[in-house]
């Protein structure tokens, strides 16, 4: 199903390609940060999540670099309660997870950064994205890039953008799955699609607590993902703005599908600027089946 991307104008293009670089140019100073930024800083974000001092690092240099582009007049994001106004007038507004699965860290497994970039103001609704991103940190540095309906892979090992693969696209046939939240707390319903996605023996699960890794192996093999509605937390636990609109735009980007249940993640009418949503990902097939189990 392709994407209805917004076909951002020329200044746009611009800017979007110098938040890509800057993101990239970020990449080895976030990764270097790590190490000495395993502690908690005794603070929560807006979500009520513990923070590590390594999120709101990455968070700091991201403003700093990203706020600097003179087409951004917004930026946002999960460590921080509300908008920050970077720029004059109309503009580009982005939204950052500056690290996706810093619970990853502890025990020195992947994490990412996700990045949004809205030509609309914050909240926004994932139909007003002109371009998505996320950098995984894993062994070797990558960042996906979806832009103009195209989704481009690049090392930034440097933090240089090194392209690695074009026009990337989900294997038509699917292999891995991922699925979020305590399995007691699955709905009936996706308790059920859960059992048929495990009983096809092709299907190999795939989950390792950070997103970005478990999204990049989807990418990369095929399948699904999802973080889903649960018994205890309607909504699930993932961000509309930081989460569920970049990824849902990556992955149809890509050739797949986005869901939060009932429609594409990017036709979620945005609410409030951490709101949930439950985030399902993945080859069409395997969406469309989602979507039918959870009617
Ligand atoms: P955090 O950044 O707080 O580690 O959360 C990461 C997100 C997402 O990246 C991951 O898929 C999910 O939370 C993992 O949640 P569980 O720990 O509940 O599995």
């Amino acid at each position: 199903m392709a994407t209805t991307v917004n076909p951002p104008n020329a200044s746009d293009a611009d800017s979007v390609d110098e938040i890509v670089r800057a993101v990239a140019s970020l990449a080895p100073e976030i990764r270097a940060c790590l190490p000495g930024r395993r502690v908690e800083r005794g603070e929560t974000n807006p979500s009520g999540e513990t923070q590590l001092a390594a999120d709101a690092h990455a968070d700091d240099l991201l403003l700093e670099e990203i706020g600097a582009i003179d087409d951004v007049v917004e930026y946002a994001s999960e460590e921080r309660e509300s908008v920050l106004d970077v720029g004059d007038g109309t503009g580009l507004s982005v939204g950052v997870d500056p690290l996706d699965g810093s619970s990853n860290l502890k025990p020195n497994n992947t994490m990412g950064t996700i990045v949004a970039v809205y030509d609309a103001p914050l909240p926004a609704s994932g139909r007003d994205l002109v371009a998505a991103a996320y950098v995984l940190y894993g062994p070797i540095t990558t960042m996906a890039v979806a832009r103009d309906g195209h989704v481009t892979e690049y090392v930034v090992d440097d933090g240089t953008l090194e392209a690695v693969r074009e026009e990337v696209e989900l294997p038509a046939d699917p292999l891995v799955y991922g699925f979020g939240g305590r399995v007691p707390d699955w709905t009936d319903e996706f308790a059920e699609y859960a059992r048929e996605v495990e009983s096809d023996e092709r299907m190999k699960l795939r989950y390792g607590g950070a997103m970005i890794g478990d999204i990049n192996q989807v990418l990369t093999y095929g399948g699904v993902f999802a973080y889903p509605t649960l018994e205890s937390a309607p909504e699930g636990k993932l961000r509309l703005q930081f989460e569920g609109n970049p990824i849902g735009y990556i992955i149809e980007c890509a050739g797949g599908r986005s869901s939060d249940g009932e429609r594409s993640l990017l036709a979620v009418e945005p609410t409030d600027l951490h709101q949930r949503v439950p985030l399902y990902v993945g080859n069409e097939g395997l969406i469309d089946r989602l979507e039918s189990a959870l009617a």
